[in-house]
């Protein structure tokens, strides 16, 4: 097939193949029994500072986080399991293998990626570089919003000409304030007095990505 690029909101032209990606070991749905006014999505949620307290403080919110490291998912699922957050779905998975199999395009509000690794020897695998993050894209709502936190600025530098230049979405670019407390490495760098910088990025009524139609979940 021929993608006509004009049709495109983005300039990326190596493109994602979620076809070959399959499903992750014990794959299921998360059992999501109530209606809630918004779906969020966390990668690389940790042991699951974050993902715990959006939680609470976000009824009306459903939150699917997802850890891939064994050690960090098993401390995430013994403090969740404390908390009988109703609202809240633990993965543990590879979220990009994830994300294809279980997000419906046009479905999520908000997508946190708070301090990701920082990948300095394999750019390749910053989210903002790889070509998975035009799927990310067309799982999320139009007015929807990618929030991205990390403390290395050549890391922010390069997210926030990536999200601007090759993704061509609205921008807005802040330092985290000192006494925030969102995640364990955000309150491990900030106790360090280190410099945390926080890209919010809005996808824009009429973007258009080459998976708006792509659902594997009919
Ligand atoms: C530096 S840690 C930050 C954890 C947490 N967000 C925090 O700020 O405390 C990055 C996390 O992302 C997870 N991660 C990296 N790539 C991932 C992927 N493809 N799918 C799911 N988790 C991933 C890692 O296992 C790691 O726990």
């Amino acid at each position: 097939m021929t993608i006509k690029k004009e049709k495109l909101s983005h300039v990326k032209d190596r493109a994602f193949q979620p076809d070959k990606l399959s499903a992750p070991r014990d794959f299921k749905m998360p059992a999501i029994t109530k209606h809630y006014e918004h779906l969020v999505l966390e990668i690389g949620a940790g042991k699951g500072m974050h993902a715990l307290s959006f939680a609470k403080d976000n009824p009306s919110t459903h939150l699917i986080a997802i850890e891939r490291t064994r050690n960090k998912f098993a401390a995430f699922a013994k403090l969740a399991s404390a908390q009988h957050l109703d609202n809240l779905s633990l993965i543990h998975a590879d979220a990009i293998a994830w994300t294809v199999h279980g997000i419906a395009p046009d479905s999520i509000d908000k997508i946190y990626i708070l301090y990701p690794n920082p990948e300095q020897h394999n750019p390749n695998q910053q989210w903002l570089n790889m070509p998975f993050f035009e799927f990310l894209l067309s799982r999320l709502r139009v007015g929807g919003e990618v929030v991205l936190a990390t403390n290395i600025e050549s890391y922010m530098d390069n997210a926030e000409q990536q999200a601007i230049k090759v993704w061509q979405l609205p921008t807005k670019r802040y330092q985290v304030a000192a006494d925030s407390r969102r995640t364990h490495f955000e309150v491990k760098y900030l106790a360090r007095a280190e410099s945390c910088w926080q890209l919010v990025m809005i996808k824009p009524e009429g973007y258009h990505t080459r998976f708006d139609a792509w659902n594997k979940m009919q």
